[in-house]
């Protein structure tokens, strides 16, 4: 049987970090072997919250895409396209909203709580965002969609806004996806808290070996722990979570047995980590290195990928406006 469509797609943000990378990419990477993928730049919803950065799009959506080959997203088995070159899911956008009733996107939990936190937000785009995604997944007739537990509701609604078309055309145009519930570590950054790059907590994929030295050097620890001769906790320190990620039990059990007995200094104990993420890194950056030298080669990528997905788009569309009679 020929492999389940799977539909993902990123915002442009800039360069990725680590937490990307473990919450999101080595995802697409699994499902790369497994499925029919259609990942995108999500450049139209990173519109949504941030309608006035113009200047870093495309730029973020270059870099973006650079970080995803560097993972080892593979564009041979892959069809990666930036979603504002496909004007038909914004055909698809608006006639899905002809049909959706608004008090379905007015419930989604995650609107409420960011406009009122943020009255800018309060626009007509921010409003609509999930019935484009609906038009991102439906478009491709996508069989599941990897979401996190926080995005559940997205797909409910995408499934809620193919069966009230199917309903009201009164053609099964299209299959309801299935929410692909994906659980992914969420990664701390360097103050504890999750990584994320307005905290300023990152470490990027692409950060050279001796900035991920630096940053993990300077990293807080367990702030009881004054003085080299002070015993640890690591059940205090920021730095554990990272090394539950990134170094062997073992090598773990020696670190933590070290840190309460005062054996070792924060600084030892942090070595095997920046080892460890520099080790993970070095695939990355060669093949970051390979598609940096030839602009030319992600711009193919993403052109074939574009026709690829053009092809299945409009299919789609063509029978989109059939059964609504256009
Ligand atoms: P968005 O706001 O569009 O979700 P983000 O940059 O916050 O964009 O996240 C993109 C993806 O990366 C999401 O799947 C998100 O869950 C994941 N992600 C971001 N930061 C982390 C982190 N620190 N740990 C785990 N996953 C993360
Ligand atoms: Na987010």
């Amino acid at each position: 049987s020929p492999r389940a469509r799977v539909v993902s797609g990123m915002r442009p943000t800039g360069a990725l970090h680590l937490g990307h990378y473990h919450g999101a990419l080595k995802n697409w990477l699994r499902l790369q072997a497994t499925h029919d993928c259609f990942f995108f730049v999500a450049d139209w919803h990173a519109l949504t919250t941030h309608y006035e950065q113009r200047e870093d799009l495309e730029k973020n959506v270059y870099d973006m895409v650079v970080d995803w080959l560097a993972a080892g997203i593979d564009p041979e088995r892959v069809t990666l396209f930036i979603q504002s070159r496909m004007p038909e899911h914004a055909e698809l956008f608006a006639l899905l909203a002809m049909s959706t009733p608004t008090s379905w996107l007015e419930r989604i939990p995650s609107y409420k709580d960011q406009i009122d936190k943020n009255r800018e937000l309060a626009t007509y785009g921010f409003l609509g965002y999930p019935l484009l995604q609906a038009a991102d997944i439906l478009i491709y007739k996508a069989a599941q969609v990897p979401v996190g537990e926080d995005q559940a509701a997205h797909v409910e609604v995408t499934r809620e806004v193919a069966r009230r078309f199917n309903r009201v055309y009164e053609r099964p145009v299209f299959p309801e996806p299935q929410a692909l519930l994906t659980e992914t570590a969420r990664l701390p950054g360097l103050d504890g808290h999750k990584m994320s790059k307005s905290a300023g907590n990152a470490v990027a994929m692409r950060d050279a070996p001796e900035v991920v030295e630096q940053k993990i050097r300077t990293m807080p620890t367990d702030p009881q722990r004054v003085r080299r001769v002070d015993a640890g906790d690591p059940a205090r320190c920021p730095v554990w979570p990272l090394h539950r990620l990134y170094t062997d039990e073992a090598t773990r059990a020696g670190l933590e047995q070290s840190c309460r007995s005062a054996g070792i200094g924060c600084l030892d104990c942090k070595q095997p980590l920046i080892e460890a993420i520099q080790r993970e890194q070095a695939p990355w950056r060669e093949r970051a290195d390979d598609y940096l030298a030839n602009p030319k080669q992600v711009h193919w990528i993403l052109e074939l990928g574009t026709e690829r997905a053009r092809a299945v788009a409009r299919k789609t569309l063509r029978e989109v406006r059939a059964a609504i009679g256009l």
